[in-house]
């Protein structure tokens, strides 16, 4: 079942149209929240089931700039809320609509979204939404010994990056930062011992790994060997470190996406090679954080 999320208005003299749209309503905005990637302001009002969001521009490169200076201010767009915000977009994509972006993305008001093309659609843009709850969902894999609870996130046909959670550093962030990029599974840290049967277990090849040295000096380089990607998470830092050392190496089939990793960890080396050349990296890596 799709409802009626939210109706969302270009406005273009911000202060004024949110003071008659208030007094219409008996209702001031409960939010009003910019998203930058974007170029725009949002304010939020309640209505009762489906509120109203009108889109202020920041910029003139703005898509709302430039939907004003093409059409005027007024209906931007209408919000539908689904339950799996991925599986709805790739049933547009299949039957021949044009989608926005290359996948869904963080909106404002803790929605992920995405929109489909007005020129599909009778001339109306169609936002679809989620709410982001917990981007990591649990399950569980079945290995020789027991049931393991494995929480991932992203897409299963993304490159796979297993995530070994020491509990020093915040998972979800980590998720949400990997997820557009990669299918994420994350297994405590006591489980990895157990090392390549987990990977078995997982059904998992060749994997990108994030962990910290700690736990990453448990699984023997032989093991890593089968890891296409490495990132390394200092231990030290409470939070995700921005400006610490990361290594992320990859192997040629997967350097595009290692790239689009590391352009959004900042301060993070990369390296991409071969098998030899990826050990030889995360074996100083490993030497070097160590030492310290
Ligand atoms: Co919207």
């Amino acid at each position: 079942m799709i409802e009626l999320e939210h109706v969302g208005i270009a406005i273009e003299d911000a202060p004024s149209t949110l003071a008659v749209i208030g007094n219409i309503l008996g209702e001031a905005p409960y939010k009003s929240e910019p998203v930058s990637e974007e170029g725009v302001r949002t304010h939020f009002i309640r209505t009762g089931g489906a509120k109203l969001e009108l889109l202020e521009a920041l910029n003139s490169d703005s898509p709302i700039a430039k939907f004003i200076r093409k059409r005027g201010p007024g209906l931007h767009h209408l919000a539908f809320e689904v339950d799996d915000i991925h599986t709805t977009r790739d049933r547009f994509v299949q039957a021949g609509f044009s989608i926005l972006g290359d996948a869904p993305r963080r909106g404002a008001d803790g929605k992920i979204v995405f929109f489909v093309h007005p020129r599909d659609t009778g001339g109306v843009l169609f936002e679809f939404c989620r709410q982001d709850r917990s981007v990591l969902e649990n399950s569980s894999v079945e290995t020789r010994h027991d049931s393991l609870p494995v929480r991932r996130a992203g897409r299963p046909d993304n490159p796979q990056v297993l995530v070994v959670d020491s509990g020093v550093v915040d998972i979800e962030l980590l998720a949400r930062r990997l997820e557009q990029s990669s299918y994420v599974l994350v297994l405590r840290d006591e489980v990895i011992l157990d090392g390549a049967n987990i990977l078995d277990a997982l059904g998992l090849g060749r994997v990108h790994v994030a962990a910290t040295p700690r736990v990453l000096t448990n699984l023997d380089l032989p093991s890593a060997r089968r890891l296409s990607s490495i990132v390394f998470v200092d231990a030290e830092v409470d939070g995700f470190p921005d400006d610490h050392d990361i290594l992320i190496a990859a192997a040629p089939p997967y350097a595009a996406a290692a790239a689009h990793l590391w352009s959004s960890v900042r301060d993070a080396d990369l390296v991409v090679g071969d098998d030899e050349l990826i050990a030889l990296a995360a074996e100083k890596h490993i030497r070097r954080v160590d030492a310290r």
